[in-house]
């Protein structure tokens, strides 16, 4: 895909053309220049129609007489004025959805007053809109394939516009790489081949490391192996690293991934249907790998820290039973009553090891840790817990401008008892009610003081049916952006 940008569009020829219309269907002008020039075919199709330029809808002109576009496509973005920088990459992103697959090449944005940001913005709506896994597509029908392949972004100064995108081109880059990592199949993407793809990200300047069972078990990590145990395929550490502020040794940030490339549930073993989605069980450690990928492609000025459990979870002769006992890193005992309440166990360990080794400012960890979130909160927003206000006001802050959002959820002191185990420290499930919730209380007794946020995200790594034009059905991405922009926002040197 190529994102071109242009201070007017000089040739329509071939080419969709695609304006904007505010709610009560007010063309922009850019929208009035269209319908002149097409001899008032927009205001005729504004009386024929229930077109009323709400966000996402689209009005679509073929071979308009006049314009010498092949194609004019009028694009809802509600209320005037209101269009802000997520407005216009919304836009453009529902631009691309409604012509994509067009027949025609190009598709040029001519949205008024977009300056450098709102330009880029519009670049990479297009961009994450036009992300397709496709690998394993041998045989699909060519009118099938989307068309369009250049996109000519009309701004008031291209070349501050073509700067600009440069940074939110290397966030579009991240996001398709967390994407690829989430829709590969298990068979393809196990723990070592999770470590061997982001071992090749040291190209873009990260320190990677990889630990294995031996080092793991030497470093106490029985948490986290025992949920691997019953796998053929070795559990991996990765430790990745950023060093981009001015002082290299200056404290990190850092980000901790739930890594299960596949959740059978272990010998607590899952129900067949769906259980195929569990492929998807990584998106965490996905995430937190992207978002690693953005902050080294776009040197962003922090040092960050990317930590990711790398397992998965099987049932087997040598798996885990229910009932077993087993010693984290920590030191703390958890009975392992549910062996498909592995998340936990692996970032129990993973948190840890974190907090011991970098003595980080914060520590965000990314999961897909529950069913009961999707239950609290449907499919649009990821459950966020934390022990500290100031990380979190940054972190639903960041959700809200770049459309991840996060809803904040309690961690009562009084439902500790509920992970009480006769035999042990704790257990690793808390009864019925309030799931999400005893899964973060016990993840907090792993963290050590640290300034701390856990994002629980089962209810947000995978779309379906596709809600916003920039997240397409199937694995969303979800948390590089947000990550990128707490970063972003307020980590990084001046
Ligand atoms: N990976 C699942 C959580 C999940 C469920 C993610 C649905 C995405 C969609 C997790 O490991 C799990 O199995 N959790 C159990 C916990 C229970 C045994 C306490 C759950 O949510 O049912
Ligand atoms: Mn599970
Ligand atoms: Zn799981």
């Amino acid at each position: 895909m190529d994102i071109e940008f242009v201070s007017k569009a000089e040739t329509l020829e071939g080419a969709v053309l695609a304006v904007l219309a505010f709610d009560e269907a007010a063309l922009s002008p850019a929208a009035q220049a269209a319908d002149a020039g097409a001899g008032g075919a927009v205001a005729r199709a504004l009386a024929a129609g229930r077109f009323n330029g709400a966000k996402g809808q689209t009005l679509d002109f073929l071979a308009p007489a006049g314009l010498g576009a092949a194609r004019l496509l009028v694009v809802g973005a509600g209320p005037q004025g209101g269009v802000d920088a997520l407005g216009v990459e919304q836009a453009a992103a529902a631009a691309y959805q409604a012509v994509k697959a067009s027949g025609l090449a190009t598709l040029v944005l001519q949205f008024d007053g977009l300056n450098a940001e709102t330009a880029a913005r519009a670049g990479l709506g297009v961009r994450l809109a036009a992300y397709r896994f496709d690998r394993y597509r041998t045989k699909e029908k060519p009118e099938a394939k989307p068309s369009i392949q250049t996109v000519r972004i009309v701004a008031a100064d291209p070349a501050a516009a073509r700067d600009a995108y440069a940074e939110q081109a290397a966030l579009a880059d991240a996001v398709s790489f967390t994407r690829d990592l989430v829709s590969e199949p298990a068979n393809v993407l196990y723990p070592e081949e999770f470590a061997r793809r982001v071992k090749a990200l040291e190209s873009l300047g990260l320190e990677v490391e990889i630990l294995g069972e031996k080092e793991m078990a030497a470093l106490g990590m029985g948490s986290l192996l025992g949920v691997g145990q019953g796998s053929v395929r070795e559990s991996q550490l990765a430790v990745i690293q950023w060093k981009g502020a001015a002082d290299k040794d200056a404290q990190p940030v850092a980000f901790v991934g739930k890594g299960v490339t596949f959740d059978t549930g272990g010998i607590s073993i899952k129900p067949a249907e769906g259980m195929e989605d569990m492929k998807w069980d990584m998106g965490g450690a996905g995430a937190v790998a992207g978002l690693m990928h953005v902050l080294a492609a776009r040197k962003a000025k922090v040092n960050a820290v990317g930590v990711l459990g790398l397992v998965e979870n099987m049932p087997d002769g040598a798996a885990q039973r229910p009932g077993d006992v087993v010693t984290t890193m920590s030191g703390q005992t958890i009975e392992v009553i549910n062996t498909d309440a592995e998340g936990r166990l692996v970032l129990a360990d993973a948190l840890w090891y974190c907090k011991q080794r970098f003595k980080p400012r914060f520590m965000v960890d990314l999961a897909t840790l529950t069913g009961a979130i999707i239950v609290s909160l449907g499919f649009d927003y990821a459950g966020l817990f934390s022990n500290d206000d100031a990380l979190s006001e940054g972190l639903l802050a960041a959700g809200i401008a770049e459309a991840e959002p996060l809803w904040r959820m309690p961690l009562p002191a009084a439902y500790e008892k509920l992970i009480d185990s006769p035999i042990a420290d704790m257990k690793n499930i808390g009864g019925r009610y309030g799931g999400s919730i005893t899964a973060a209380l016990l993840l907090q007794r792993f963290v050590d003081g640290c300034p701390w946020a856990h994002l629980d995200i089962a209810s947000t790594a995978w779309k379906k049916p596709s809600t916003v034009p920039t997240v397409p059905e199937g694995a969303s991405g979800y948390g590089v952006r947000l990550l990128n922009r707490l970063v972003k926002d307020r980590y990084e040197d001046a």
